[in-house]
């Protein structure tokens, strides 16, 4: 495969989040936003001016034939993720997707297959693994910091809808339908960041999961998968992580994004790592706290913009193409957050631990009867 001096993308889908996802692109002196593409054509006008792309087109196949965009950023809706993937790559075009890449596991395999068959790259793109508050712990704890990583908790709570950035009705309203969404908004969507936290933070394989997930309905479009509490073990050691959902309608979370207060709990044989913040924050306290020997230390002063796990993931990106490496999150990696994410969603509808094998290539992420 041969590596890129100057990387030329095209943005397919000009939506909430391309506006974050874009960045990283804009500001790489090896590379350019060549084109972008998006049904509204208009939209997809009004982003290229922005972006300074020479090109807007209002259908994949027309960016895909454009023989000057060397990679996509796949930013569509999920149900549209596998076909508009295998497409790029037919095209020759190296592709970075959105999580969560696909409903199945067969799918991803497929996406993997044709990767290698058209001999381009293909990464998962998943900032929370980013997030310079989680790149640091993850550094603490590979060092030993808190000695051996016994037990991660994640919780994830939802503040009034109104804060934070506006999402527009269209973005929510394929999202409210499991079978454009392919699961939940949460436990499926925003689950996935999680999930692969907790393949990131311990690094045992996770072996079983049990999962309440409670299916909040608002009307007969709109509801909200939570509260959830999703616990799962990791294979050969006493070790187990935990991942909470709780939604506070009424109260404000402050973010620029979406208000989520995003907060992790690493627990080790000699210490504990404390991340407060991801999408949002909520209180003024450190981004990062370190206890050990009866001892804290705080990190103030990391950059803590979520849009920073954004900027950090595209860069990765681009000088993974230019060094002609593959980027991290291979279709293999992204595997395994899915499964796991398909698993807990088994486990909640069928009131069980699941073993992560039981998962099948064509095992969807259902949700719960409300
Ligand atoms: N990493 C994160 O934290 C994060 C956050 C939000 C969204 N996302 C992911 O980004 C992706 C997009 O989400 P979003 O919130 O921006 O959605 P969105 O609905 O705002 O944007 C999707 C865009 O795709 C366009 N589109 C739809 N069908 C198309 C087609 N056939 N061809 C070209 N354009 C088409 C739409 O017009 C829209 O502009 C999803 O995969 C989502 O999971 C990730």
């Amino acid at each position: 495969m041969a590596s890129l001096d100057r990387v030329r993308v095209g943005i397919v889908g000009c939506g909430r989040i391309a506006t974050l996802q874009v960045l990283g692109y804009l500001d790489h002196p090896h590379a350019e936003v060549a084109a972008v593409c998006d049904l509204d054509l208009e939209r997809a006008r009004t982003c290229a001016a922005e972006w300074g792309a020479a090109r807007a087109y209002g259908a994949l196949d027309d960016l895909l034939a454009d023989a000057a965009v060397d990679a996509v950023e796949i930013l569509l809706p999920h149900h549209l993720h596998r076909d508009a993937t295998l497409a790029a790559l037919a095209a020759g075009k190296h592709v970075s997707l959105q999580k969560p890449p696909t409903w199945t596991l067969g799918d991803l395999d497929e996406l993997a297959t044709a990767a290698r068959t058209a001999g381009r790259r293909l990464r998962v793109m998943e900032n929370f693994m980013f997030y310079p508050p989680h790149v640091k712990a993850q550094a603490l704890v590979r060092d030993g910091a808190i000695g051996e990583p016994l037990s991660l908790r994640l919780t994830t709570g939802a503040g009034r809808f109104e804060d934070g950035w506006h999402v527009p009705a269209e973005t929510q309203r394929w999202r409210m339908d499991p079978a454009l969404c392919g699961g939940g908004p949460t436990c499926f969507d925003h689950g996935y960041h999680c999930f692969n936290m907790a393949r990131l933070f311990i690094t045992e394989p996770v072996e079983r999961v049990h999962a309440w997930i409670h299916v909040n309905r608002f009307g007969p479009d709109a509801f909200y998968d939570g509260p959830a509490l999703i616990g799962w073990k990791y294979a050969g050691v006493p070790k187990f992580g935990t991942w909470e959902v709780i939604a506070s309608l009424g109260m404000r979370v402050r973010s620029q994004y979406y208000p989520s207060d995003d907060r992790m709990e690493i627990r080790g044989s000699e210490g504990l790592l404390w991340v407060t913040r991801c999408t949002g924050r909520l209180l003024d306290e450190p981004a990062l706290i370190l206890y050990r020997d009866g001892e804290t230390r705080a990190w103030h002063d990391l950059p803590t913009d979520w849009a920073e796990s954004f900027r950090a993931g595209t860069h990765e990106f681009i000088d993974a193409l230019r060094a002609d490496r593959q980027p991290a999150q291979d279709a293999a990696e992204a595997a395994e957050t899915l499964r796991l994410a398909i698993a807990a969603h088994v486990a909640a509808c069928e009131r069980r631990e699941v073993v992560l094998t039981e998962i099948g290539p064509t095992t969807r992420a259902a949700l719960p009867a409300a």
